[in-house]
């Protein structure tokens, strides 16, 4: 006599739900067998979404840069005299830019594709502000955050750098979430 014990027909000795699922012939035991499968399919899936977002997690908390950026002349200060501006593209050619030098004497940039509808964003000098013509869409000049109209973000910040009279771009920070 073997000790092994004695199986019913289409059962299998294994503690597998899913190979007891998969060789079940037995409605009542489906169910059981579904229930459990599901769960453990379930539990192990959240488990290891939440495992693929840790290194994100990590590099957010601790500030790291997701992009590296290269250090791009964007125009000459002669050029730009205070109350104007120019147009360049940063950090692709993708990617419209704004370079202001205010009237106050200030220097500003961004990226100058609307967040409502990408239409592009102008420096408007007499009141000093960005607007955007599309939709009246308006962004305060130091901080490029949305006044008023549509647009719900900011535009991204471009990080510059002013050496021996040349304006370089350096970074952008895109702030929003
Ligand atoms: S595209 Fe700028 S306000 Fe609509």
């Amino acid at each position: 006599m073997t000790d092994k014990k004695k199986l019913g027909l289409n059962k299998k000795d294994s503690n597998d739900d899913m190979i007891n699922l998969v060789d079940n012939l037995n409605r009542d035991d489906d169910m059981k067998f579904n229930r459990r499968a599901f769960l453990k399919t379930a539990v192990g899936t959240s488990i290891a979404l939440g495992l693929a977002t840790v290194p994100f997690s990590v590099r957010a908390m601790l500030g790291m840069a997701e992009e590296e950026f290269e250090r791009t002349e964007i125009a000459k200060t002669a050029d730009v005299p205070k109350g104007s501006s120019v147009t360049f593209k940063y950090p692709t050619d993708n990617d419209p830019a704004l370079l202001i030098h205010t009237k106050n004497g200030d220097w500003l940039a961004y990226n100058s594709a609307c967040p409502h509808l990408m239409c592009p964003v102008f420096y408007e000098p007499e009141k000093e502000e960005l607007v955007c013509p599309c939709h009246k869409g308006y962004f305060d000049l130091h901080s490029g955050q949305p006044m008023a109209g549509p647009p719900q973000r900011e535009l991204p910040l471009i990080e510059i750098d002013i050496s021996n009279g040349v304006v370089y771009a350096i970074g952008r920070k895109v702030r929003h979430g």
